[in-house]
């Protein structure tokens, strides 16, 4: 089954890291969340599976289909 595959994610504000090295895999059918205190990076996470932030470091992968780099407005997960 396809799933979610962050691997490695680093987002880097300047000299802020926002994430450090986040491994996730997260499998199609299952309700998942991301929970943390205020400042965790669960914004930052989401922004980058969505394309409006690009990771520093990592890959993002949807199944065979790589998110990395894509655009928020141009990438259809399901096409
Ligand atoms: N656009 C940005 N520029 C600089 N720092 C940012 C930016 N977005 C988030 N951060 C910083 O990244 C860290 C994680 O923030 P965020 O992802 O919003 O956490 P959460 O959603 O878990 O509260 C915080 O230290 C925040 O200040
Ligand atoms: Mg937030």
């Amino acid at each position: 089954m396809p799933y979610l595959n962050i691997s490695d994610v680093t987002l880097s504000f300047g000299g802020l890291k926002a994430l450090s090295n986040v491994n996730m895999k997260i499998e199609e059918g299952l309700i998942t969340s991301i929970i943390g205190p205020n400042g965790a990076g669960k914004t930052s996470m989401l922004n980058c599976i969505s394309g409006f932030y690009h990771p520093t470091l990592g890959d993002i992968f949807y199944g065979e289909k790589k998110l990395t780099n894509a655009s928020p407005t141009r990438f259809q997960i399901w096409g």
